[in-house]
């Protein structure tokens, strides 16, 4: 258990990390107290912002000495609720966000070391400058920083070609809960000195280790790229689709993002200067890239050709081919714009869920009318990445309902749509982690031997709780056997 921070202790993080690195003001806190859903918020004594990892080691020291709580924040776009406080007030609020800078970029190796601070789309520009790509992108590259896309192992609309970002990290410098400094952040390609402390880190939520900064995996830049846009009848038709470009396109197919027409319907509806791309409506749509590097030609023929034939054989309704830059931007603008539209059209249960990619078009067709007959008045919204087997299944709140509504009878949908899940083999967690939000479903559908398991390293990397208490890691319940 952590205590309240003493006067004491907030003077001398004040001294150390200056006017710059220390507020107390309720003002400067209150944008990092909610998340970006506006479903959780919390309270902080403080927000400290190290610009060094010396200044991470000294805050982590010093706060595991007094046993006071730090919730570790990178652009605060977690949907899990995982970089959002409790409300006691009791805990640190450790931004590092000032901790921005890409410390070596190289095209020959392919690598790039980002400080955990740095933004998404920074990254991007920086690797675009020197001829090189980093192969994950999501809606929110404009505020996700490295630190919170290793510790949730963000996945995004790449993850059919390159995987998540488990595959992309090749290294990485964290402090431990004691304030020690880990520095693993070697490129190796093999290194079998022990278990896999990076592989630990990556998707610990920061429960484990704040991290620092992180090694990265560069591809090469894009030579060409071709977007289309497809209306079909069925999650069952898109999943034909997809083994049908397999063979046509092969791996130049990066991204393969379906879209319901009611997600496309709340997008034109919230999101202004968005337009439909196809001349009518659809029961379903996917968005397709195909790319290919320098030097290799445009996969335009190959998707051309595949639409073609998926047209003729009824596997597919229509299809466009973005015909500029402008038009595919628009094609995505779309596409990630869907999560601002669902906030703005009101509360809904928000599930994050894979199960084996061939069995998610049955699960999305059997599941919502079983949900909606339910529970009389809610909506399935289920949309995103089915070529990695992981959609987001979203069940909006009867009319009327209130932003309350997700905790309150929004919690049974919750319940009811996992129980789906886990009687399909599948998780509850694709992409998103399970923060706060997913706590307490973790803690009743989990393996008994993987909580354990969790709980025995979580007592051993923070013996005394002080690393984002209360995410992740489901408390010992009073039956639970304690593995340790
Ligand atoms: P935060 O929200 O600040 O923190 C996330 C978690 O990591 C918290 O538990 C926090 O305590 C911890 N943390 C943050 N920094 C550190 C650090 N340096 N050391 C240790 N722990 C740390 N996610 C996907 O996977 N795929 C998507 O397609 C996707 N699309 C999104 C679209 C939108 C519009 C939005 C708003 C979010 C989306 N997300 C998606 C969710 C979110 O962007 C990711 O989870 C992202 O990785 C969070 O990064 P962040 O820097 O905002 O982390
Ligand atoms: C997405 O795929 O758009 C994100 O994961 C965000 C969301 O699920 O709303
Ligand atoms: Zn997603």
């Amino acid at each position: 258990m952590s205590n309240p921070p003493s006067s004491s202790l907030l003077e001398e993080l004040g001294r150390r990390l200056g006017p710059k690195g220390f507020t107390r003001d309720p003002a400067d806190l209150a944008p990092w107290l909610k998340d970006w859903r506006k479903r959780f918020s919390g309270a902080a004594a403080a927000m400290l912002s190290p610009a060094s990892t010396e200044e991470v080691s000294d805050i982590v020291r010093l706060c595991a000495e007094a046993r006071v709580a730090l919730v570790p924040q990178g652009g605060n776009t977690s949907m899990a609720g995982g970089a959002t406080p409790d409300g006691s007030g009791d805990a640190l609020l450790l931004s590092l966000r000032r901790m921005n800078r890409i410390r070596s970029i190289s095209a020959e190796s392919n690598i790039a070391v980002a400080e955990a601070g740095v933004i998404l789309a920074d990254l991007h520009d920086a690797a675009g400058a020197v001829g090189r790509r980093f192969p994950l992108t999501l809606g929110a590259r404009g505020s996700a920083t490295i630190g919170g896309l290793v510790s949730t192992n963000a996945g995004g609309t790449q993850v059919l070609r390159f995987g998540t970002m488990r595959g992309l990290v090749l290294g990485i410098e964290a402090v431990f809960a004691d304030g020690t400094v880990f520095n693993g952040l070697a490129p190796l390609k093999k290194d079998n000195r022990g278990y896999d402390l990076r592989q630990l880190l990556v998707g610990a939520e920061g429960t484990l280790g704040i991290v620092t900064a992180a090694s990265l995996k560069l591809v090469p830049a894009i030579g060409a790229r071709s977007v289309a846009w497809i209306g079909l009848e069925s999650p069952e038709r898109a999943l034909a689709l997809l083994g049908l470009l397999d063979n046509a396109v092969g791996d130049a197919v990066e991204s393969f993002e379906l879209v319901p027409q009611s997600a496309l319907d709340l997008v034109l509806r919230h999101v202004p200067g968005t337009r439909t791309p196809l001349a009518d409506a659809h029961p379903w749509h996917v968005l397709v890239e195909a790319v290919a590097p320098m030097v290799a030609p445009s996969p335009e023929k190959a998707l051309s050709r595949a639409l073609g034939a998926a047209l003729e054989t009824g596997v597919i309704d229509d299809a466009v081919i973005a015909a500029s830059e402008a038009q595919a931007e628009a094609f995505w603008r779309i596409r990630d714009s869907i999560s601002e539209a669902e906030k703005a059209d009101g509360p809904a249960a928000k599930h994050d869920l894979s199960v084996e990619v061939s069995v998610m078009p049955r699960f999305m067709v059997e599941a919502a009318p079983a949900v909606e007959a339910r529970f009389p008045g809610t909506r399935v919204i289920a949309f995103g990445h089915l070529g990695d087997g992981n959609v987001h299944f979203n069940v909006r709140a009867p009319a009327g309902a209130g932003p309350e509504w997700p905790e309150g009878e929004g919690a049974a949908v919750t319940s009811f749509v996992h129980d789906l899940v886990v009687a399909a083999g599948g998780s509850i967690s694709a992409e998103h982690g399970i923060g706060q939000m997913r706590l307490a479903e973790l803690a009743r559908l989990g393996d008994p031997a993987r909580l354990a398991a969790m709980r025995a390293i979580k007592q051993a990397l923070d013996p005394h709780g002080i690393l984002n208490p209360g995410k992740l890691v489901p408390p010992f319940g009073p039956a639970q056997d304690r593995l340790a």
